[in-house]
Parts: C-alpha cells; sequence; structure tokens
C-alpha cells in the first residue's frame, strides 16, 4: 500500500483529522467515517498530556474543540478524558473524548487487512520529541511502523524520527517549518515527502521539491477543481477536509482509462 504513495499516476486519499467535514475533527467516529468512507490513510495530530499520554488534538489548547479551556499539556489524561470532543461539533457528537493514540491503533488493529496508511503529525511543542519516540513506541507495539509516514512542522522532530529510526517522513518547504536546517544534511535530506498548501501549490515548486528527490503532497483539496489544480502541479497525494471529490475523480479517471 505504501508505495502508492510514490506512484504519481494514481489519487491518494488522506482523511485530514478523520473525516472533518462530517465529524469532529480527530476523534473516533471522525476516523471511523473515514475507514467507511474508503480512504486510503488518515491523518491525525499528537500531543503530550501533563503525565505523558499521547492524544489525538490539533490545537495546543482544548478550547476550539472542547468544553474545556487551557493548554494540553497542563492537562492529566484523567482530566482530559472529562471533556466532550464533539459537541462543540453537533449535538449528535456529545459525549465523544478526546482520543487517546492506542484507541485508534484498536480501531485499525480490528480494520485488520483493510487497515490504512497513517499520517503521523507531531504537533510542535516543548515536548514533541518525548512525542514522536511515545508515538514511535506505540504504533511499533501494534506493528503499524511500515503503514505510518511521521509529519512535523518541526524541522527538529523530522531529523529525529528520520536519524534515529530511519522511518518516512514529512515536512513541509522551507518557510513553513521551524528549526529549519538549509544545505547538504540539512532538514530537506531527513524529509522523504514534503506537502504544499494550495496556497504554496504551484507546478514549479512541486518540480523543485521531486528533483531533490522528495515526494510530493498537498493540503487541502477539497474540491473537483482543487484537485484537477493539484494533479496538473504533478501531485497526486492529496490530504482532505472533504474527500469525497478526490475520490469521485479518482473512480472517473479509472473508469476512462479502461
Ligand atoms: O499534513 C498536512 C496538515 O495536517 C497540516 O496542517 O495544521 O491541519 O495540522 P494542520
Ligand atoms: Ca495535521
Amino acid at each position: 500500500l505504501i508505495d502508492r504513495l510514490q506512484d504519481t499516476t494514481t489519487i491518494v486519499v488522506s482523511a485530514h483529522r478523520g473525516l472533518k467535514c462530517a465529524c469532529p475533527e480527530n476523534t473516533i467516529p471522525a476516523f471511523r467515517r473515514a475507514l467507511e468512507a474508503g480512504v486510503d490513510m488518515l491523518e491525525f495530530d499528537l500531543r503530550l498530556t501533563k503525565d505523558k499520554r499521547l492524544a489525538i488534538i490539533h490545537d495546543d489548547t482544548v478550547d476550539r474543540t472542547t468544553n474545556g479551556t487551557g493548554a494540553v499539556s497542563e492537562y492529566t489524561w484523567a482530566e482530559l478524558q472529562r471533556l466532550d470532543a464533539g459537541g462543540w461539533f453537533d449535538k449528535a457528537f456529545e459525549g465523544c473524548r478526546v482520543p487517546a493514540l492506542e484507541e485508534l491503533c484498536e480501531l485499525l488493529a480490528a480494520s485488520g487487512a483493510n487497515a490504512p496508511l497513517l499520517n503521523v503529525e507531531i504537533k510542535p511543542s516543548a515536548d514533541a520529541i518525548d512525542a514522536a519516540d511515545r508515538a514511535v513506541e506505540t504504533l511499533r507495539g501494534y506493528g503499524f511502523l511500515e503503514r505510518c509516514v511521521f509529519t512535523s512542522f518541526d524541522a527538529s522532530v523530522v531529523a529525529h524520527v528520520h536519524d534515529t529510526y530511519g522511518l518516512r517522513t514529512q515536512g513541509f518547504p522551507a518557510e513553513s517549518m521551524r528549526h529549519f536546517v538549509d544545505g547538504p544534511g540539512g532538514t530537506y535530506s531527513k524529509m522523504w515527502a514534503a506537502a504544499f498548501s494550495m496556497e504554496q501549490l504551484t507546478p514549479q515548486r512541486v518540480r523543485e521539491l521531486r528533483e531533490r528527490g522528495l515526494q510530493t503532497w498537498c493540503y487541502c483539496p477539497d474540491t473537483e477543481r482543487d484537485v484537477f489544480y493539484a494533479l496538473g502541479c504533478g501531485v497526486s497525494v492529496m490530504t482532505c477536509n472533504d474527500p469525497f471529490p478526490a475520490m469521485r475523480l479518482r473512480r472517473r479517471l479509472e473508469a476512462d482509462d479502461s
């Protein structure tokens, strides 16, 4: 499955924080619904709680995506579990909790042969390297490392995962990363793939990074027009808030080919 990430003739669809267009992001229902939709990959964000549990949550505070306030790093796991992570999105999701990485792994383990690829994003923070080590350890325990690409906007995390574990990493164009190191042996040499936002995406920029030997990726083409544009730029791996336009277009292109 991972080889498909290198095959530019087929669209690969990753669900950004799960099925974010229909569910509260980074929750178990969002991941379950993305799997049901048939995406190729799940993207999710990791941060450490005060007592060093890996929580799947995007922001550095709980304010936007739960009914609580304050920094994730100031919550113990037990305290975080008392927050509602679904009601802010829709009443129907009230009672959802911030999931632990292990809970997502259990869901994937139950998917067996249909388990998707994983885009594991370590969010920048003071303890991001520790978070990366713990994520690798947990994912290794489930036998999932081969299906993972580790992402970070912090170039030190990307370099650490590359140098310590030799795992696939994804970074971003230099201007989007903190601690970016220029030159030979620098951050680009530690990256397996680079992800462009739709604002950054141009054919020239894609060519430049492909010439450096990097896989290219984009986020978030959520309309058919965006998906066409990405393909025109030479990018076929797509992290989407709404994966359906990309999947519909893929089906149409495959039908045209046959
Ligand atoms: O990997 C692409 C995407 O996940 C990065 O943006 O801010 O949604 O984590 P963000
Ligand atoms: Ca992310």
